[in-house]
């Protein structure tokens, strides 16, 4: 028998800190969609996020790259910008205390009365960077490693998602939720089909619980396809499509919708019609962010996807009423690890790579 993860890694303040050390610090975290971070801000955008202790700055170039750069000023450490979003004047950043001034590419450009200080120079203290990747619209966050490669680290998802054609979709609308647990019991959630007779009837007419299967099975990402039921099309409240089958797809791939978890912020499921991506963000131990994204072909309306939405809707409520209660459960002291069972395959594969990526 294999036993799930104790107690201390949903609960423990320590435990919490450690994740942030080691998982949440040394990753590619996806913080958001590029429309919905810079929605309204203008040109010279900015937008702050958080990541742990890690105040950032996203900026938006005026090509349109995105770059990320430590919301903290290289002199004596003064948080830089303190709004969460706007437009920066000058296409500058200036420090509150001694008017240090950088550019947009984070160099440093005014730093009053040092000119006389001895060996001082600017290009020494420009804001330091943040790894930064805009993959199809999904801004991806690396703090450890400025250097580290999207592409390479993303390449076994990147390879998996490549018939749904990710960049030639739009983003056509998100439903937010606050959901009082750990974001691994949300992963574990996600990652199995075990629950979905009693705790999602409508889901199990349209994606029977049996057919699923895995082709991504170890590491930080997991999953696989689902077999439609003979009489649905996609998921959506009638199992009838929402549009078009996408374009890069063959026969097969139109029968399945897929799961992937990508360790430690993401989900992606692509469906013959539209591809719904969660995005995760943990706050503390008990309580996780969860955005969850519709993307499909442009012109694609809100009213046209709305029979996927609602239905993801339900889905996701009720996944999230199953992961409070177990979050709930394992608080009690008397909580220990049971047994997983033949159908949850990927969980075990994720407590793997978890302890993995924990241990010293
Ligand atoms: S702390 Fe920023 S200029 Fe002095
Ligand atoms: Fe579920």
């Amino acid at each position: 028998m294999i036993f799930g993860l104790e107690r201390k890694h949903f609960v423990d303040p320590a435990t919490w800190e450690k994740e942030v050390d080691r998982i949440f610090s040394k990753s590619w975290n996806c913080v958001g969609r590029r429309e919905s971070l810079f929605d309204h801000c203008g040109a010279n955008a900015f937008r702050r996020i958080q990541i742990g202790d890690n105040d950032i700055i996203l900026l938006q170039q005026e090509s349109g790259q995105v770059d990320a750069f430590h919301n903290v000023c290289r002199h004596r450490g003064t948080r830089l910008v303190s709004e969460e979003s706007g437009s920066l004047k000058n296409a500058c950043v200036t420090c509150p205390y001694h008017a240090w001034t950088y550019r947009c590419d984070g160099k440093l450009i005014g730093a009053p009365n040092m000119k006389d200080v001895e060996s001082f120079d600017p290009s020494d203290f420009g804001l330091k960077r943040v790894g930064c990747h805009d993959w199809c619209g999904f801004i991806m966050i690396n703090l450890c490693d400025v250097t580290a490669d999207f592409v390479t680290d993303f390449a076994p998802i990147i390879q998996q998602m490549q018939a749904w054609q990710m960049d030639q979709l739009e983003l056509v609308t998100t439903v937010e939720y606050e959901v009082n647990a750990n974001w691994k019991l949300i992963f574990q959630n996600y990652s199995e089909c075990y629950h979905c007779p009693t705790v999602h009837p409508a889901l199990n007419r349209l994606t029977p619980y049996r057919g699923a299967t895995n082709d991504l099975e170890e590491g930080a990402f997991l999953g696989g396809p689902m077999q439609l039921s003979d009489s649905s099309e996609t998921i959506s409240t009638d199992g009838k499509r929402i549009g078009e089958i996408l374009p890069g797809l063959n026969e097969n791939q139109a029968r399945l919708v897929y799961y992937y978890t990508l360790f430690p912020t993401m989900f992606l499921s692509p469906h013959p019609d539209y591809v719904m991506a969660h995005e995760i963000h943990p706050r503390s131990p008990g309580r996780t962010q969860v955005l969850c994204h519709f993307l499909s072909k442009p012109k694609t309306s809100t009213e046209q996807i709305q029979r996927a939405v609602t239905q993801w809707d339900q889905v996701n409520r009720e996944d999230w009423e199953v992961c409070e209660l177990t979050q709930l459960g394992v608080q009690s002291p008397s909580y220990t690890p049971g047994p997983y069972s033949h159908l949850e395959p990927m969980l075990i594969a994720f407590d793997q790579h978890y302890r993995r990526v924990m241990s010293d």
